[in-house]
C-alpha cells in the first residue's frame, strides 16, 4: 500500500508551515498584523496547505510565552488536539504534533498518536523534544536536567517505550530507569507503521538521539556553506547508526513583487516594531539552556529573531526567495520549513509565484 503521509512523497524539496498555533508564529513583533493563532486561522491554514501541496505543518509545543508587550507565544494551541483537529479536518497535508518527552506519559503518547494517524489514514508525524526551556519544566514542577545526557537518557527510555508498544506482538514490562511499567500494550497500532519521527538539535547528545531515533533533523541554518557541512555530518551519523536520515531546516519568508517592497515590510515589522524585550527573553533563555544556535549567532542575528525566531531568512521577490529555496537544497537539505507574518494571507502569493519556479528548478512537482 502506498503511504498517504506527504513526508514520503517525490519532491526532492519539501516545504512545512511551522509555528502556526503559537501567538505571533514566528515573528517576534508588536504591528497589529501580527499572526492570531486562533483555531479558525489555522484551520484556515490547514485547508490552504492541502490545496497548495505543502507537504506538512509542524507545530511548537510551548507553555509560555516570552513576556515583552506582545507576550511572543503565549497564546498557544496544545499540539496534539490541535493536530487531531487538523488531520480530521484535511485531506492531503500531514502534520506533527510535538511532544516534550517529560510532560506525556508514553503509554498515552503511544495511544493519542496511534489514535491521530487513524483519524487521518497515516498523514500523521511525531516531533520529540528532550527539553531546554526551563521555566516550562518549573511549571510543571518537573526538574530539567542540567546536563544534555540525563535529557536524552529520559528522551530515549520514553520513545523506546512508545515504539515497542507501536511494535510488540506481546504485552511487556519496563523496568528502566525512569519508567518501571507493567503488562504494556496499547492497540490500535499507528495506521501504517511507525510515523515518520523528527528531532531537532545541535548538541552532541542531541543528534546522537536524532541518528538513532529519528527519520529527519532539524537544524538551524546560519549560512549555506554552514549548512552544507552540517548536513553532511549529521548524515554520517545516522550512516554511523545505518540509517539514512533527512536533514532539515527551518526559514522564514517576506515575498513581494520586489526585492524592495520585502526589504521594507521586514524592517517595518522586525526592527521599527520589533517587540526586542521578547526577542531578548527567547535569546537569553535559548542561549543558557540550548545549543540550538552557535553563540555567536545570537550578537549576530538579533534582527532574525525579531523577523523569525532566530531562523534562516528568505526575504525578496518571488525570484529571490525561489533561489533562496534553491541554496538550501542544493546544500544537501530535504527540506525546510517557512513562516510568514500572516501564514493565511502570505502563502496563497508564495504558492502561486515561488512555487511554480522551483517546479521549474525541478525541485517539486505541481500538486496533482
Ligand atoms: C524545527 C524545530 C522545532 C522545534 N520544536 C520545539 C518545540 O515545539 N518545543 C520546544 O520546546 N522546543 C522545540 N525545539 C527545540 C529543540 O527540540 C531542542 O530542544 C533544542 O534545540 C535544544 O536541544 P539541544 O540543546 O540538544 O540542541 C525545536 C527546534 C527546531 C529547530
Amino acid at each position: 500500500m502506498a503511504s498517504n503521509n506527504q513526508m514520503y512523497n517525490e519532491n526532492t524539496l519539501k516545504l512545512g508551515l511551522f509555528s502556526p498555533n503559537c501567538s505571533g508564529g514566528m515573528a517576534i513583533t508588536k504591528i497589529p498584523e501580527r499572526w492570531d493563532a486562533s483555531w479558525e486561522n489555522n484551520l484556515k491554514l490547514g485547508l490552504l496547505a492541502d490545496e497548495v501541496g505543502i507537504e506538512f505543518i509542524l507545530p511548537i509545543a510551548r507553555w509560555i510565552g516570552y513576556g515583552g508587550d506582545t507576550d511572543f507565544q503565549g497564546t498557544n494551541l496544545e499540539t496534539i488536539t490541535w493536530c487531531a483537529g487538523l488531520l480530521a479536518a484535511t485531506k492531503r497535508v500531514s502534520v506533527f504534533a510535538t511532544a516534550h518527552t517529560a510532560f506525556t506519559h508514553p503509554i498515552v503518547a503511544a495511544k493519542q498518536f496511534a489514535t491521530i494517524d487513524h483519524i487521518s489514514a497515516g498523514r500523521f508525524g511525531l516531533n520529540v523534544v528532550c527539553g531546554w526551556n526551563k521555566p516550562e519544566y518549573d511549571m510543571f514542577g518537573i526538574e530539567l536536567a542540567d546536563d544534555h545526557e540525563t535529557r536524552y537518557a529520559f528522551g530515549q527510555e520514553w520513545f523506546d517505550i512508545v515504539k515497542k508498544i507501536w511494535t510488540s506482538d506481546e504485552k511487556f514490562d519496563w523496568d528502566g530507569k525512569y519508567f518501571k511499567l507493567s503488562n504494556v500494550y496499547g492497540n490500535p497500532r499507528p495506521y501504517d507503521g511507525v510515523p515518520p519521527v523528527m528531532n531537532a538539535a545541535s548538541s552532541a547528545e542531541g543528534r546522537n538521539f536524532a541518528a538513532k531515533n529519528a527519520d529527519y533533523l532539524f537544524t538551524v541554518l546560519i549560512d549555506p556553506e554552514m549548512g552544507k557541512a552540517d548536513v553532511q555530518a549529521i548524515k554520517a551519523l545516522g550512516k554511523e547508526q545505518g540509517r539514512d536520515i533527512g536533514v532539515f531546516t527551518t526559514s522564514y519568508v517576506v515575498c513581494r513583487p520586489t526585492k524592495k517592497e520585502a526589504e521594507e515590510y521586514h524592517e517595518y515589522y522586525a526592527n521599527e516594531n520589533a517587540d526586542w524585550p521578547a526577542v531578548d527573553r527567547l535569546m537569553d533563555l535559548q542561549g543558557v539552556h540550548a545549543q540550538s544556535f552557535p553563540k555567536e549567532a545570537f550578537a549576530l542575528f538579533r534582527n532574525r529573531f525579531a523577523g523569525g525566531h532566530g531562523v534562516f531568512p528568505l526575504i525578496g521577490s518571488p525570484d529571490d526567495v525561489a533561489e533562496g529555496l534553491a541554496t538550501i537544497s542544493a546544500a544537501g537539505f530535504s527540506g525546510t520549513t517557512l513562516s510568514f507574518v500572516d501564514y493565511v494571507k502570505e502563502l496563497p502569493y508564495f504558492a502561486q509565484e515561488v512555487l511554480p519556479r522551483l517546479e521549474k528548478k525541478g525541485l517539486r512537482m505541481p500538486v496533482a
